[in-house]
């Protein structure tokens, strides 16, 4: 039977969030409904609201989650109901180019459910990134559901499901940093952190955090930085360059997404060093550089999609590092809030007052 539960709806381009019930389908051949434990508030929600990722309103919002597994429909082997699950999306197909390469963090055929979650009226909702877990319940393919351990906090596992693992990813998997490498991180909010977390974890000796604001700078302390650059006052790159004998870091990590801070990557990095955009650009932005440049000081700029990882493989992993005490994912949560909290949460993230709020079911 289809059920009724409460879901955060973005309506029409700009227009204010609100909470509305949804419909939701029994799981179908390959499909999972999970009751939603957690959910944090990233910057691509608002992406949704705004109208900026695509115009098919209404949207369900809400996209790094954790929760437990309700029901599956026919063939799911590989979750449980009653399973703790961290959610994803980015399913991988199995069958693709990139799949058959032994590469499935690439494939290029990720999946989500066929069938529609819909309001009352019958009207389709679109899920964000395929999810939409700012509520009760949501249908997805199953998967995109990976047990951890379920002595985790939710609201903090949830997070593994993008930016944080975004971040991290960018890091130990893009970057490949290793141990006794320099980094800069530039741009530190929830992604830049935890590359800078993801830096630490993997022995990183210097980890430079950039941010124009002070307060970004004081977090990315905890987070790990080993120093600090406020760009607003200080050239970047030379004080990359300063603090590695001259050279430039081994990996500079781009967690902005903007044509000048990437400039500030490339020129920051060592000779052979590494790039990372992990930042999203826009469709308009564009970056000019001589040409010569990028052939003399060869190395590899790289970029990140959901910090090229594996939900199978990373999402227990990096569980199991924070429940060890080794990487502080409680960190990241600045609040806890409610489901109609939602556009208070996107005000405090414009003003860059939070690294997330997570809402708790
Ligand atoms: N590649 C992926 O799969 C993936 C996944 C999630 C998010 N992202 C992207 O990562 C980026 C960061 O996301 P977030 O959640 O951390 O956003 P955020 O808004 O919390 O953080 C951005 C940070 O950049 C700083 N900043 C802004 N302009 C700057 C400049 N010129 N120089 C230095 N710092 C500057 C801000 O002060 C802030 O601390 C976004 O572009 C987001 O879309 C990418
Ligand atoms: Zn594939
Ligand atoms: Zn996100």
């Amino acid at each position: 039977m289809p059920q009724e539960v409460r879901g955060v709806i973005a309506p029409g381009r700009d227009e204010p969030v609100r909470v509305e019930m949804i419909v939701i389908p029994d799981p179908g051949p390959g499909e999972a409904v999970v009751k939603i434990q957690a959910c944090g508030v990233c910057h691509t929600d608002l992406h949704y609201k705004q109208g900026g990722i695509n115009d098919e309103f209404p949207f369900l919002l809400g996209h790094e989650a954790a929760g437990v597994v309700e029901s599956v429909g026919e063939g799911v082997t590989d979750v449980a109901p009653g399973d703790f699950v961290i959610l994803n999306w980015r399913a991988v197909c199995g069958r693709c180019r990139a799949c058959l390469r032994g590469r499935p963090w690439y494939c290029f055929d990720t999946h989500n459910a066929e069938q529609r979650m819909t309001l009352t009226d019958g009207t389709e909702l679109s899920p964000a990134l395929g999810i939409g877990a700012f509520a009760e319940k949501t249908l997805v393919a199953a998967g995109q559901c990976t047990k951890v351990d379920a002595s985790v906090s939710p609201a903090v596992a949830g997070l593994l499901g993008c930016g944080v693992m975004a971040g991290i990813g960018a890091a130990i998997n893009t970057g490949a940093v290793g141990r006794g490498d320099s980094v800069a991180v530039i741009g530190c909010g929830g992604v830049g952190d935890a590359a800078i977390a993801g830096s630490r974890l993997a022995g990183a000796a210097k980890i430079i955090a950039v941010d124009i604001d002070d307060r970004k700078l004081e977090t990315a302390r905890g987070m790990g930085a080993t120093h600090t650059v406020n760009s607003r006052a200080t050239d970047p790159v030379e004080a990359i360059r300063e603090l590695t004998g001259g050279f430039g870091a081994d990996v500079v990590i781009e967690a902005v997404g903007r044509p000048e801070t990437y400039r500030q990557a490339f020129y920051a990095r060592d000779l052979a060093g590494t790039v990372v955009l992990v930042g999203v650009p826009t469709p308009e932005m564009k970056l000019e550089l001589p040409l010569l440049d990028v052939f003399g000081r060869g190395g590899a700029l790289k970029s990140s999609w959901y910090g090229d990882c594996l939900p199978s493989r990373d999402f227990p992993m990096l569980i199991d590092l924070h429940l060890q005490g080794r990487l502080d994912l409680g960190a990241f949560v600045t609040e806890t809030i409610q489901l109609d909290e939602i556009e208070k949460a996107f005000e405090r993230m414009h003003h860059g007052d939070v690294l997330r709020s997570v809402v708790v079911l």
